[in-house]
Formats: C-alpha cells, sequence, structure tokens
C-alpha cells in the first residue's frame, strides 16, 4: 500500500511511517523539517518517500502534495498537530489559539479534502486521524487544543456520513498521556523540565503504542470500520467533575 503520513518528522508520525516501511509499504512521510525528513529516507531507503511544506499553509500544502501522484495513496493518516500552552482561556496566547486551528483544524481538512475525492474515485481507501481524548474529555488548560480535537472526532464521524454506499473508511485514533514524543517539549515551548515532569513515574503510552493502533486499523478487512478508538494508559483515568466552593 501506499500510506501518507503527516508530521512523520517525530512521535507517532515517525513510528507509524518505520512500522509502513518495515511491512512492505511505501510511505510519503510529510513535516516542516526537510533534514528529519532526509535523514529518515537515508535511514529506511526508497519507500521513504519526504514531502516538506508546512500544513498549516494551505497553498504550501496543495503545491506540495499535488506534485505526487494522490490517486495512488490508499491510507491517510492525518497525525501533524501540537498543542500550545496549558494556561487558563483567559490567560492563552491568541496567537497559540489561532496555531492550534490552523495546523490541526485547517490544515488536517485541506489534507483531506485534496485526498478524499481520489479515494471516492477508485471506491476505496482509509483516512485514519490522530484525534486526541482531549477531544473527549475537558481539562484544565485544553481549551483550543480539546476543541480542536473535538472538531477532528465529529469532522471523522461526518465524513462517516458522508461516505455511505463508498468502500472508504475513516477512523479517529484518541490517544490520552503519551510519552516519548515532543508533544509536551513543543507545549511548553522548549521547556524540557516542565515537559519531562509531564511523565515522571507514569506508565505512559508510547508512539509505538499508537502505531501498532494504526496498524491495526488499516489491516482490516474493506467491510470492517473502526469509528473511533480511545487509548489511555492504565494509570491515566477520568478526572471527577469539580466544584468551586465560596464563590
Ligand atoms: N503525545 C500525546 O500525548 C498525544 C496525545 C493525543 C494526541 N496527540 C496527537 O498526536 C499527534 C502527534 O503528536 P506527537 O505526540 O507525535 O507530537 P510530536 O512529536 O510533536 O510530533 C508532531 C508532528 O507534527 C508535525 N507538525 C507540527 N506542526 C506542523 C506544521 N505546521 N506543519 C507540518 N507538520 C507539523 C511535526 O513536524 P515538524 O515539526 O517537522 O513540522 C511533527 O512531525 C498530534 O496531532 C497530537 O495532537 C498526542
Amino acid at each position: 500500500m501506499n500510506i501518507l503520513v503527516t508530521g512523520a518528522t517525530s512521535g507517532f508520525g515517525e513510528q507509524i511511517a518505520r512500522d509502513f516501511v518495515a511491512t512492505g509499504h511505501t510511505v510519503y512521510g510529510t513535516g516542516r523539517r526537510a533534514d528529519r525528513l532526509a535523514a529518515l529516507q537515508d535511514e529506511l531507503g526508497e519507500r521513504f518517500l519526504p514531502v516538506c511544506f508546512d500544513v498549516a499553509d494551505s497553498e504550501a500544502t496543495v503545491a506540495a502534495l499535488t506534485k505526487i501522484d494522490l490517486s495512488a495513496i490508499d491510507v491517510l493518516v492525518n497525525n501533524a498537530g501540537l498543542a500550545l500552552g496549558l494556561e487558563p482561556a483567559h490567560r492563552a496566547d491568541s496567537t497559540d489559539w489561532q496555531t492550534m486551528i490552523d495546523v490541526n483544524i485547517k490544515g488536517l481538512v485541506t489534507v483531506t479534502h485534496l485526498l478524499l475525492p481520489h479515494m471516492v474515485a477508485k471506491n476505496s481507501g482509509t483516512i485514519i486521524n490522530i484525534g486526541s481524548t482531549a477531544g473527549n474529555h475537558p481539562y484544565f488548560g485544553a481549551n483550543v487544543y480539546g476543541a480542536s480535537k473535538a472538531f477532528v472526532k465529529q469532522f471523522s464521524n461526518n465524513l462517516r456520513a458522508d461516505l455511505l454506499g463508498v468502500r472508504v473508511r475513516v477512523t479517529n485514533i484518541e490517544p490520552g498521556l503519551c510519552g516519548g514524543t515532543e508533544f509536551s517539549n513543543v507545549r511548553f515551548k522548549g521547556d524540557d523540565d516542565k515537559a519531562a515532569a509531564v511523565y515522571e513515574q507514569v506508565a505512559y503510552l508510547t508512539a509505538q503504542d499508537i502505531s501498532n493502533a494504526v496498524q491495526w486499523v488499516a489491516s482490516l478487512p474493506w467491510h470492517v470500520n473502526i469509528n473511533s478508538m480511545e487509548l489511555m494508559p492504565t494509570a491515566q483515568t477520568y478526572a471527577g467533575l469539580t466544584v468551586a466552593r465560596g464563590i
């Protein structure tokens, strides 16, 4: 199969790309960091094909992706995304909010819009979106990040509705706390100590766990659609509802 993985320069996307190449598939891997993509190509060989662009820039995204044969893509993994900040909404940075919307929502929509007509035309294909538990459960400081992942969830559901009668599958994978990626380093803008503290003494999910889920979803026969899959480390669970007293 030919797989397009956005955000293949680190974390989940890199592991997903590695695992698809290891099982004999061809991966088009995207990201902004050309050096990372080139290093992966050196390591993985000709079945890893770098496509370098900023997914927040819709013109650049269209220009880069229309250079490849989109009709040949069997699986799209919409993984590129980020959280910025963990402040309550009234103290959050407006630019951070716009960036999360640009990458997590607009970027994912731009890539999907490019790929989907090709999948429908050939009556086959799988779209795997990387959402988050943050799209299902509110938490302190998740404000726009969580809302962007709620968008991914409902967009996935609505694609399923539109694809009635077509052999194109859509899955939303919703990971909880996952370490060993750059997610928290990005969220805390390079404060690596703060990022490391998130994972202290926690048996967190790994990029391999998420890649395993992606590989499984993609390997199922065409008539099986996993609508959504929420994964958490056993050590993570739901917060109760919170009450402020004396206000
Ligand atoms: N780690 C977690 O706990 C967790 C939990 C639930 C969901 N997720 C979601 O999983 C996905 C991957 O996260 P991760 O943990 O693997 O984080 P990561 O290690 O920071 O990887 C993020 C990837 O997205 C790419 N990306 C970010 N902004 C981009 C842009 N403007 N244009 C192009 N590519 C961009 C990055 O590539 P470049 O920097 O090279 O552009 C990188 O390859 C994200 O959607 C995240 O929201 C993560």
